[in-house]
């Protein structure tokens, strides 16, 4: 573990009370000991000084819903959808979900992991310090497990955190029963990803699992030690978000069709609201009330997606402008949502924040105030980015 003094803040977001101009933050042993005024900060002489010569700081992004470990390319499938076809013809065609998990069942361990490490390193370089990654693209025992495994490997050789959710139930493979395929999830993946995976995930959708299947599969894996997630209202109003309050899910995820309802019974049960507005963008649909469910009491979460299919972005900086442009939300929601929410989304309590105690994960912006990340979206405003004090990424 490393020691680092931040000096020369111009800006710096804590997500814990009033930003602060003309600060400092002191790393210990991968840990905040202070984050404030520079005037007041404690002397230290043993750690290495970084001047940011005025520029802002802000908590490290927490990207909460990636599905970044596949092979594959469906690059052709954005073109043919802005032609006019639909995610869920082309599904049904045999491309979509299908076509990354032939691609990926047919991929190694090393390759994969070679896939997703280079993500990573590019979302670290973009200011990601800790992220979720989601299996589903294997759709059998095997190469699920392989998929987790990949994903846990990553956080360890790049150093940040990375929580784990099992996808078993990301859509029927072609040729098989799907109340049989529900059964192999539950019976026997389950139990197999017990120890790779932190959470389950179902997709309720039209196409996808119901509600009945997913509460099904979501009760066992809570036996097993897995904590719920749930994609949700994303291409249809399917229950998704009811079910995840009954059952006291950690998130409801997408949510673009979601009602007030749904907002209110998510901000009653506690679960957190994970908004994708990039799986928006590129299927050119509705966004996410973000706005409604934020005044509903809903803590906001902002993440990529990061996947293949609707949403093959790697910034989350393009993701706080996204949420500010389309979908409304205004600057310091968005860029709490893509910190501190995120943190709250993954369990990870002393993340998205910097004070005393919490991990020193932050990112250096190359701009006197936050408000340039959804501003100047297409530029990477990571000037550095630092993992538990570690700078992981330096321009
Ligand atoms: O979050 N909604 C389902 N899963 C992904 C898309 C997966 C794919 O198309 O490969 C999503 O949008
Ligand atoms: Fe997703």
């Amino acid at each position: 573990m490393s020691g680092l003094y931040l000096t020369g803040i111009g800006h710096l977001t804590t997500n814990d009370g009033e930003p602060v101009t003309d600060a400092a933050v002191i790393i210990d042993d991968g840990v905040v000991v202070y984050a404030g005024p520079a005037v007041g900060a404690p002397e230290r002489s043993d750690l290495e000084f970084v001047d940011c010569g005025g520029r802002a700081v802000i908590p490290g992004f927490v990207d909460a819903h990636t599905h970044l470990v596949f092979a594959g390319d469906r690059a052709g499938e954005f073109s043919r959808r802005l032609a006019g076809e639909t995610y869920q013809s082309i599904a049904a065609g045999g491309g979509g979900i299908m076509a990354t998990v032939e691609a990926t069942r047919a991929t190694g361990e090393e390759e994969l992991f070679e896939l997703a490490s280079g993500r990573v390193a590019r979302m670290i370089a973009a200011g990601t310090t800790s992220l979720e990654i989601k299996s589903g693209y294997g759709l059998d025992v095997d190469t699920e497990i392989r998929l987790l495994r990949v994903a846990r490997r990553v956080g360890e050789e790049l150093g940040i955190t990375v929580r784990t959710t099992f996808l078993g139930a990301h859509t029927t493979p072609h040729g098989r029963d799907r109340h049989r395929y529900v059964d192999l999830v539950t019976d026997e993946m389950l139990p197999a990803v017990r120890g790779v995976a932190d959470y389950c995930d179902v997709f309720v959708d039209d196409g996808a699992f119901t509600v009945d299947e997913a509460r099904r599969i979501l009760i066992t894996a809570a036996g097993l030690g897995m904590a719920a997630r749930v994609h949700a209202e994303q291409l249809s109003h399917s229950g998704g978000a009811a079910l995840a309050a009954e059952i006291g899910a950690v998130s409801a995820d997408h949510l673009d069709h979601a009602t007030a309802e749904d907002a209110a019974a998510l901000a009653a049960a506690g679960v957190v609201a994970v908004l994708l507005p990039g799986a928006s963008y590129a299927l050119r649909g509705p966004q996410a009330p973000g706005p409604m469910l934020w005044e509903a009491g809903c803590v906001v979460a902002l993440a990529t997606d990061c996947n293949p299919g609707t949403s093959y972005i790697e910034s989350m900086g393009l993701v706080v402008s996204l949420a500010v442009v389309e979908m409304g939300l205004t600057v310091d929601q968005a860029l709490w949502a893509a910190t501190r929410g995120g943190a709250l989304a993954l369990g990870l309590d002393d993340h998205g924040v910097l004070r005393p105690g919490s991990v020193g994960d932050l990112v250096v912006l190359d701009a006197p105030t936050p408000d340039h990340v959804p501003y100047r979206p297409a530029t990477n405003l990571a000037w550095a980015t630092v993992v538990g004090g570690r700078v992981a990424h330096r321009v």
